[in-house]
């Protein structure tokens, strides 16, 4: 597989989308239960699975309310093209079809500042775009992006969490 490096900007609010894509292949550290039964979940609601990382240890749903909480080995950070999103070591939200709503633990890069992602929206239509509400706005992403879980860079500096 040859490695591409795409220059393209993926910018707030285009409509120009790359058709071809990018999608990471799992890397090689062990599914999990956690992360089967998480990835499971998210299929079963129209989600993509890339939605979120490697590195579930924990997770479980309350099937009465679809409320979810996932936790990470670690908070990490992970990159979609020129997007940056970083997960904190819980995530939870609540599922329904082709969305997450009431989300938290997750916040995305924006003009070099962090925003919480409060929702995402998954439109399986032609466009196949991925919303990801930060608030003031929607960033949209390819879906294709989001075909596998991405590789997750562990925080460097756990210290500065210190309460
Ligand atoms: C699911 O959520 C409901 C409402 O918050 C709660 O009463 C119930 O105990 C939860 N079930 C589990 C298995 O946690
Ligand atoms: C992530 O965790 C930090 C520290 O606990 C907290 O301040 C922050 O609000 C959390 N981020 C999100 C998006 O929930």
């Amino acid at each position: 597989m040859r490695l591409t490096t795409y220059s393209s900007l993926l910018l707030l609010l285009t409509t120009s989308l790359l058709s071809h894509s990018l999608a990471q292949k799992p890397h090689a550290s062990p599914i999990t239960a956690a992360a089967t039964s998480a990835y499971d979940a998210l299929q079963s609601h129209g989600l993509p699975i890339g939605l979120l990382p490697c590195g579930i240890t924990s997770f479980t749903v309350n099937a009465s309310t679809a409320r979810f909480e996932a936790t990470l080995d670690s908070p990490c950070t992970a990159k979609f093209e020129n997007d940056v999103v970083h997960y904190n070591r819980s995530i939870s939200g609540t599922l329904s079809y082709g969305e997450i709503a009431s989300l938290s633990g997750v916040s995305a890069q924006e003009l070099f500042l962090w925003f919480p992602v409060l929702g995402i929206k998954v439109d399986l239509s032609s466009s196949r775009l991925v919303y990801f509400d930060v608030g003031v706005v929607y960033k949209m992403l390819p879906l294709s992006l989001f075909e596998w879980p991405p590789l997750c860079t562990p925080d460097s500096s756990p210290s500065m969490s210190t309460f």
